[in-house]
């Protein structure tokens, strides 16, 4: 949890997030290693993409601190965080490629935004590269509508890595692909992480994909941090919150708050 050690690259210290009367985050204090999968799991609604969001500055604290790089982030101005994500690759759940722009445009989209390169064969190198990167070469001047989920997301990736950042935060990367679609991106991950020692933080509801790339596993629960170690610690934790949710069952308060639900349908139904 220390923000001095230079072996992390991101740390969160007191984070607490309200929306309104709702408190999504708890005073979350979080560090990210250098070079490292770490995996952020949790039932729907805990807060994941909430605290995520944090660590690009989409979303400001209520309270507490955002470092990268032991640099504090959270009160910068748009500007000054313009620049520091150049330093952050995000793949958000939808994936979202610009339709109207080829493949090879997608990805050298933050390239001509960031950076001053327009020599045309640099940026088709770049392109080029990062496509191989994820297997895509040769799509270069497809659009989106063309593609699979499972491609666009491949897609998403090499834009996502067209800065070559540091670090990469992943929204739910495997949700709504099919199982061998799904173990392509959890591979990509791995090679990343291998070939150019990005840092990943990922939010995932998958367990066998968490358990295949994670170096390390954290899970939220009611704006907390449940646990927090390797898959094998988090497979054998005592916590039954840990338990019931990686054997997906449901608990007491679940039910009970379904049952609420169930109410309010039936009610409603008859008015
Ligand atoms: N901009 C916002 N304004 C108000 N409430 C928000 C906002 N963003 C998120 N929330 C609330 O914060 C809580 C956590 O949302 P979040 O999106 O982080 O959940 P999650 O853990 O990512 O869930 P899921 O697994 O379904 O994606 C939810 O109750 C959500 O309604
Ligand atoms: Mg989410």
């Amino acid at each position: 949890m220390n923000s001095e050690n230079n072996n992390y690259l991101i740390t969160l210290k007191n984070l607490t997030k309200r929306f309104g009367k709702l408190a999504v985050l708890d005073d979350v204090s979080l560090s990210f290693e250098k070079g490292k999968t770490t995996v952020i799991i949790g039932p729907s609604g805990c807060g994941k993409t909430v605290l995520i969001k944090h660590i690009i500055v989409l979303l400001r604290p209520s309270e507490g601190e955002v470092y990268f790089h032991n640099e504090r982030i959270d009160n910068l101005h748009e500007k000054q965080l313009a620049k520091v994500r150049t330093q952050m690759g995000f793949l958000f759940q939808s994936g979202a490629l610009f339709d109207s722009m080829t493949v090879e445009e997608n990805i050298l989209f933050p390239v001509m935004q960031h950076t001053k390169i327009r020599d045309r064969a640099k940026l088709q190198e770049i392109a080029k590269a990062k496509l191989a990167m994820v297997g895509l070469d040769g799509f270069q001047e497809y659009y989106p509508a063309k593609l699979s989920g499972g491609q666009k997301k491949r897609v998403a990736l090499a834009r996502a890595i067209a800065l070559e950042p540091e670090v990469i935060l992943y929204d739910e990367p495997t949700t709504g692909l099919d199982p061998i679609r799904s173990d392509v991106i959890n591979e990509l991950i791995i090679k990343l992480k291998k070939d150019l020692g990005i840092t990943s933080i990922v939010v995932t509801h998958d367990m066998k994909s968490a358990t295949k790339i994670a170096d390390r596993i954290i899970m939220l629960h009611k704006g907390r941090i449940e646990a927090d170690g390797d898959a094998e610690s988090i497979q054998n934790s005592p916590s039954q919150v840990v338990q019931r949710f990686i054997k997906g069952e449901i608990s007491e308060g679940d039910i009970q708050s379904m049952q609420v639900s169930f109410e309010d349908i039936k009610t409603n139904g008859k008015k």
